[in-house]
């Protein structure tokens, strides 16, 4: 087995819960949560449908099940639903919305995956008819993962929101990391998740519980969300205790993302130095880092080798370039060690290594 890395910035979903959180999901009361009985669970529930100023929550496994639910409360097998090209369900759902629930997809091309409304709006058709596909939902990702933890432009997803009400047309967010694009602007979370029929965010990444999602959205779509959930095998019973990690992680990890904010852009900002055009530091607006290596003479894969035998591990996102992301369970020392490691690597190509 290789050695454990120095510093793992693979990604935020490694943090190990902290004393803290073990303690408090030690404590938590529980019951069955298939038949609506835990109480730890329905308190997260519906503690985060107020946050993000909905009716009502569901607790899920996973980010990907409850982006999953969200889609199919939305859109009939054989209808589609639109993203852009490089949106996680698209990419990294495994085909969950083609294979579970036979619905189509098409996408657009946004740079760094930042929305611009009109892209979407010209692409979808929500009156096919008995020729072309009917589209039901637009699916937006923010803080958005392979795009570099931008955050989406409130004004475009305001005039997204208004084309596709005219239009008929749903939108879901994909907030596994809303919670950042909240840290980084300061724009409430109700606002952001006020634009959406439904949205779900993630307690696994950056704020460091072990497991588990939320969706929110109306009574009514919940309902028939928990109804989905079941069938997705994705029913829980005495999950209580999973959920106090999330109730734990929203009192105490929410404010400290700006530490991970400001560590990735103090990285990027060595990046740079060491070569110019790896990376926009302005870009770089919470807590991932996506670097274009091919500047410097190296392929993706070359250097993630080169990194991690320097100690960091950091995963390619293409073939050119690399992510890495900031967490819980790095630290300044942390940061300046990949800086240390990395940035000789950028500034002096594969003759580094
Ligand atoms: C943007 C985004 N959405 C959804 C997910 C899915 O979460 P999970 O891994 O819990 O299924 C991820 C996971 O990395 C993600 O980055």
């Amino acid at each position: 087995m290789p050695d454990a890395p120095q510093v793992d910035l693979l990604s935020d979903t490694l943090t190990k819960p902290t004393d803290a959180m073990r303690a408090a999901m030690a404590a938590a009361p529980v019951g069955d949560d298939v038949f609506g009985e835990d109480p730890t669970v329905r308190e997260l529930e519906q503690r985060v449908a107020g946050m993000l100023g909905h009716e009502d929550g569901l607790f899920t496994p996973s980010g990907s099940m409850a982006n999953q639910l969200g889609i199919r409360l939305h859109v009939a097998p054989g209808q589609e639903l639109v993203a852009d090209s490089l949106a996680h369900v698209l990419r990294a759902e495994m085909g969950a919305a083609a294979v579970l629930s036979g619905i189509s997809s098409r996408s657009w091309v946004a740079q760094h995956g930042e929305l611009d409304a009109a892209q979407p709006l010209a692409l979808m058709i929500p009156d096919g008819g008995a020729y072309q596909v009917n589209t039901r939902l637009v699916v937006v990702e923010n803080t958005h993962n392979f795009g570099g933890g931008t955050v989406q432009p409130l004004d475009q997803v305001q005039a997204l929101r208004a084309g596709t009400r005219e239009r008929g047309v749903a939108m879901h967010l994909d907030g596994a990391r809303l919670w950042n694009a909240h840290v980084a602007t300061g724009t409430p979370l109700d606002t952001w998740g006020g634009l959406f029929d439904t949205v779900s965010v993630c307690l696994s990444k950056g704020l460091g519980a072990p497991v588990g999602s939320v969706l929110v959205g109306s009574s009514a779509h919940m309902q028939e969300a928990r109804i989905w959930r079941k069938r997705f095998g994705g029913g829980m019973r005495q999950v209580g205790i999973l959920a106090a990690a999330g109730l734990h992680a929203l009192d105490h990890h929410v404010e400290r993302l700006a530490d991970d904010h400001a560590r990735a852009r103090r990285f990027a900002e060595a990046a740079a130095q060491a070569r110019p055009g790896s990376v926009d530091p302005a870009r770089v607006q919470t807590n991932i880092v996506v670097l274009d290596v091919s500047g410097a003479g190296w392929t993706a894969a070359g250097f993630v080798e080169a990194a991690a035998a320097r100690g960091v591990r950091i995963y390619p996102v293409s073939p050119t370039a690399v992510r890495l992301v900031w967490h819980l369970d790095v630290d300044d020392a942390g940061t300046a060690l990949a800086v240390d490691a990395l940035a000789p690597l950028l500034e002096q190509g594969p003759s580094a290594a």
